[in-house]
């Protein structure tokens, strides 16, 4: 069992609203925009033609904001969360994250600048088959040259906050689907990052474990003052971020906020 309940996820996740619609809370952590997208250019070349994702794309996201990406399969959701995250370079334009020009890195610099200012989480949990849950979370602080035994216990701290201890020691084979994915969120934010990006976190989830899975990272966002940009198909999820963008023909439209449910 996850150890918080639904109720208490539920509100959490309706305080993030309440934390992104307060103006002061983006001074919290930095001056400006943790993310500053202007003129981004995504441009496929192949033997078939030119696949043009967007030419001229902007975003800004303050800190502290949880922005829900909709948008039809292939538009370019993904690929927009991979520039945003270092993991791809954009055909032309500009991309602060996290305070850095992520188009100028080089690839050491961007290997440095995801291990500690991005958290990833994508659709499936990428945890290595042959390390217990406790390793795999460990993994990114030993990739920066922790100390074993320090990685260890704080992978254990992760593993509490996401309602795994029990299950320190099961492989990813031995998890639900749910539990890589809590799994994965630890694994994910145990480096500290300023930014949380998430691909279709819950796509692999039936409905239940879904709500679950998103009640935590919206509880993570406000216990660990993250900034979140979370790729969803889920209507209702979104509609409990902060922000909602579609990205639709290579543009990005703000959707309108859901109105609170109707408590009858
Ligand atoms: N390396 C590549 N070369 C050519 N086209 C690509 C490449 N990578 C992705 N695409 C295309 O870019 C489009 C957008 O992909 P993606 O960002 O994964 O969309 P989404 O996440 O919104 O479904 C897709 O049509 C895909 O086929
Ligand atoms: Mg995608």
């Amino acid at each position: 069992m996850m150890e918080t309940t639904p109720a208490a996820a539920g509100q959490a996740s309706r305080s993030v609203r309440d934390r992104g619609s307060r103006a002061e809370i983006g001074s919290e952590n930095s001056s400006g925009p943790i993310i500053k997208v202007e003129g981004l250019a995504k441009i496929y070349r192949t033997a078939r033609g030119t696949l043009t994702l967007f030419e001229d794309l902007h975003l800004t996201v303050e800190a502290g904001e949880m922005v829900a990406i909709m948008g039809q399969s292939g538009a370019g959701k993904s690929t927009l969360l991979h520039i945003l995250g270092a993991l791809d370079t954009p055909s032309a334009g500009t991309v602060y994250c996290a305070s850095t020009n992520v188009t100028e890195l080089n690839a050491r610099q961007a290997a440095v600048f995801r291990n500690r200012q991005i958290g990833y989480v994508w659709q499936f949990h990428y945890l290595l088959p042959e390390f217990t849950a406790q390793e795999n979370v460990a993994l990114p602080l030993l990739a920066r040259g922790g100390a074993k035994v320090e990685a260890m216990a704080m992978a254990a701290n992760w593993l509490r906050e996401v309602g795994l201890a029990e299950r320190s020691t099961h492989r990813p084979g031995a998890l639900s689907g749910g539990e890589q994915q809590r799994v994965a969120l630890a694994r994910a934010l145990v480096n500290r990052p300023r930014l949380l990006l998430a691909d279709e976190p819950t796509g692999d989830l039936d409905q239940t474990t879904a709500g679950l899975v998103f009640d935590l990272i919206a509880r993570l966002h406000v216990n660990h003052r993250l900034t979140s940009v979370l790729v969803t198909h889920n209507v209702d999820l979104a509609a409990r971020c902060t922000r909602v963008l579609r990205l639709e023909s290579g543009r990005l439209t703000p959707l309108p906020a859901a109105p609170p449910p109707n408590p009858i």
